[in-house]
């Protein structure tokens, strides 16, 4: 949420004090309704008109859709130095990742400036599908994918319920592939869940998060979200609610 004068000025229309005094004269609409109120807030996708002139809601936020490549953390800096998400992204705002992705692993990250939304996303009770392609190091067997469905004990809690498929195995380099799709976001949780039955995981990849897939994104490439992918979100994280 954010204060209707500031997003006016946000957008570069005008100055905050301007905004405020369009405000007061009764020059703006928020979702077709006339606000004179000047403690409103707005959210991302409400549709805003000052003067008759519908603002540019997209430039009010920025929200990415990265294909995280390996060798990259998740955080806006690091003390070791290492290259972080951030550097991949062009711009000039301060957005940050949404959740974290381990170092060596790739895909589907968002990042974005708006803090309401990553709240959302990143708070468990909002329940958003995150499905990974794991490859482990073993065979892995129907009764193991069994027990990961059901829920495995990692740092003495159960998993909830997840969407697993084994996709194959590759008997001569004993290795498997698996798809596994779960909506908590404990750290390292994909890892722990299989290393608690025994398999190392040596290639992860998110291969969603929520509907947003990586078509069209190579290792190290992004987009930016439409308004209408937002909207969808927030509307996904309220619904679980
Ligand atoms: N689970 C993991 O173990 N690592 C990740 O990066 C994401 C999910």
């Amino acid at each position: 949420m954010e204060r209707l004068q500031k997003r006016i000025a946000s957008v570069g229309y005008c100055s905050r004090r301007k905004a405020e005094e369009l405000i007061t004269k009764g020059l703006v609409e928020v979702n077709g309704e006339v606000v004179t109120k000047l403690g409103t807030t707005v959210k991302p996708g409400d549709v805003i008109s000052v003067e008759g002139n519908i603002l540019d809601n997209s430039k009010a936020y920025e929200y990415y859709l990265l294909n995280k490549p390996k060798g990259y953390v998740t955080t806006t800096s690091d003390e070791k130095g290492r290259n972080t998400v951030i550097d991949l992204i062009e711009t000039d705002s301060r957005i940050y990742p949404v959740g974290r992705l381990d170092y060596d692993t790739t895909g589907a990250l968002i990042l974005t400036n708006d803090g309401e939304l990553a709240n959302l996303l990143m708070n468990p009770k909002s329940e958003v599908d995150k499905k990974y392609i794991v490859k482990v190091k073993g065979m892995v067997t129907i009764s193991d994918i069994q027990k990961l469905r059901k829920g495995v004990l990692i740092d003495g809690l159960l998993t909830k319920r997840a969407k697993v498929k084994l996709k194959s195995i590759d008997k001569k380099k004993e290795t498997s592939i698996v798809e596994i799709t779960i909506h908590e976001g404990k750290n390292h949780q994909v890892k722990k869940m299989f290393e608690s039955l025994g398999y190392k995981v040596v290639k992860l990849r998110r291969e969603e998060y929520a509907f947003l897939n990586l078509k069209g994104l190579m290792p190290g490439e992004y987009r930016e979200l439409s308004i209408k992918e937002v909207k969808i979100l927030y509307s996904l994280c309220k619904k679980n609610r």
